[in-house]
């Protein structure tokens, strides 16, 4: 007996033995292989101190506006850093926080490589370029990048104005009827024009079964992404595919991609002629160009967009109508110029738009404060140097912070959290990264044009038909900001709407 127990006391502490051996060559391992990241993370440290494996992880558990109010600690300790940047440790993994536009515009030209949001990379497949290996980016950025020329946009523009107009109909329903949430009726209008200047669904009706499943899926699938971006246990892959909420992803994700690929089967299947919608062009682009994309890359591709564009405008818009509601003033200003430009056309064209310059800065000014992309991460894979003479080294990630960026006192002056669109009216010294709403560099947003234009449509229609109000009688009312995913409005976007006389 003595002799078992003697034995099994020696395994133990044999396997003990070999368990800590193993950790001790893993750690100085990574000591090694990090050893220049852990020589940066100590030039960059701050006033917030990391937890043992878990850094600064700590910090960001609890609600969505916890998070935000997260990023604003570590932006502001970046804006005060002689670099513009500061460190923070999530896990075991160190990133950068960038607030100034000087070193943004660097970094986003030299670092190419996304930062691996599997959540997303589960839906945007292989092929969907925002999240696949640089090669497949490359080729499908071309292709795309095509799609969405000035020529290709005004075809799309003729959607977006019809759209726009059954959103203001049915806004009318609910106007001189006190406070609403404005979110899901812009989300429609985002939804059914980007479906159909996208998929080419024409007379989508919204009430119809299977685009209604299909734009379920959509924000069924964002919200359990959001759900899992809180919970960073479910970052392990072991862990994430036991949980209930793998299930419900899988599910959500089937639904997307069976629906597009159906809509792309149709497509295929009728006569070729001049492309109507992005997708065709993406096809015929891409049979010109080289190879033509196959049905995987293009359902990959299409998703990419749907999800790039739609939550994305329909957060500008919802801000917006926000920004003009406390400010009557820029309102009225910005509802002159839709009259005057406008004067009796039923729906905006794609030349009353280039005229409508002071929207245009209501709309740019608007973004600045409340980007809806307030974060962008990449994954450095080389030394970069930055112009205060820092360098950033491989193994780290960026957090290129938009929200600081925006709000740079150096950059924007003293009054950077005051709304004032007459920013954008000057022409300014200030550095092109100091706006990077969409991105900037070579992976920029490739729908900005497309975003800008689709966002004056809908407000111009808006104020045209209604005066839109604070939830409250009081102009100035506080904004309660969230960071899910996106930057939003804690309060869903309430406003009140009256029609104009
Ligand atoms: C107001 C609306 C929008 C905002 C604020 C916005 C913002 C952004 C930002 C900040 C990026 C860069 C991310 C990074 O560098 O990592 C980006 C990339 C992208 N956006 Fe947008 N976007 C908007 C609308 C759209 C629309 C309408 C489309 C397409 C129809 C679109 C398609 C894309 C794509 C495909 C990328 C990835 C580009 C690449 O990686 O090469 N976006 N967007």
């Amino acid at each position: 007996m003595a002799q078992i127990t003697e034995m099994c006391y020696y395994i133990v502490s044999l396997l003990c033995k070999v368990v800590l051996s193993l950790i001790a060559l893993y750690v100085v391992r990574r000591r090694i292989k990090m050893k220049r990241v852990y020589e940066l993370a100590d030039k960059l440290k701050n006033s917030y101190k990391p937890l043992p494996l878990i850094g600064h992880a700590y910090m960001a558990l609890g609600t969505n506006e916890d998070r935000l109010n997260v990023l604003k600690q570590f932006s502001s300790e970046a804006i005060n850093n002689k670099h513009g940047v500061t460190g923070a440790w999530i896990g075991m993994n160190f990133y950068v926080v960038v607030a100034d536009p000087l070193a943004a515009e660097v970094l986003t030209k030299a670092v190419l490589v996304k930062s691996d949001m599997k959540a997303f990379r589960h839906l945007t497949g292989k092929y969907g370029s925002i999240f696949a290996p640089l090669d497949i980016w490359r080729r499908h950025r071309r292709v795309v990048l095509h799609s969405f020329s000035e020529k290709h946009l005004r075809d799309y523009i003729e959607i977006f104005a019809n759209r726009s107009l059954t959103a203001v109909e049915e806004l009318d329903v609910v106007a001189d009827n006190g406070p609403f949430s404005i979110w899901d009726r812009i989300l429609e209008y985002s939804m059914t024009s980007v479906s159909q200047s996208l998929l080419g669904m024409e007379n989508i009706d919204i009430k119809d079964k299977e685009h209604e499943l299909f734009m379920q899926a959509f924000s069924m699938y964002l919200q359990y992404t959001a759900e899992k971006m809180s919970q960073p246990w479910l970052r392990s892959d072991v862990i994430f595919r036991i949980m209930p909420i793998y299930k419900k992803l899988e599910k959500w994700k089937n639904v997307i991609h069976s629906f597009i690929e159906q809509v792309i089967r149709k497509n295929m299947s009728k006569p070729a002629g001049s492309p109507k919608n992005v997708m065709e062009t993406i096809m015929e682009t891409s049979r010109s160009f080289e190879q033509p994309f196959s049905l995987e890359e293009l359902r990959d591709e299409l998703v990419v967009l749907i999800l790039a564009s739609i939550d994305t405008s329909t957060v500008a818009v919802c801000f917006t109508c926000l920004m003009m509601a406390m400010h009557p003033e820029c309102q009225e200003r910005a509802y002159k110029e839709v009259m005057e430009v406008m004067k009796d056309a039923t729906a905006p064209t794609i030349d009353h738009l280039s005229k409508l310059t002071y929207l245009d800065a209501v709309i740019r000014e608007t973004l600045r404060l409340y980007p809806p992309v307030p974060l962008i991460a990449r994954k450095v894979d080389e030394d970069v140097e930055l112009p205060t003479g820092l360098t950033i080294v491989p193994n780290c990630e960026l957090l290129i912070s938009v929200w600081a960026i925006h709000r740079h006192p150096r950059h924007w002056g003293s009054d950077a959290d005051i709304f004032n669109p007459d920013r954008f009216l000057k022409p300014s010294e200030r550095p092109g990264g100091s706006f990077m709403a969409f991105g900037y560099g070579p992976r920029n947003c490739i729908g900005y044009r497309l975003a800008m234009k689709s966002t004056k449509i809908v407000l111009s229609s808006i104020i045209r038909r209604f005066r839109i109000l604070p939830p409250s009688n009081q102009s100035q009312f506080e904004l309660k900001l969230k960071y899910d995913v996106m930057l939003k409005d804690v309060n869903n976007f309430q406003i009140q709407l009256q029609r104009r006389k």
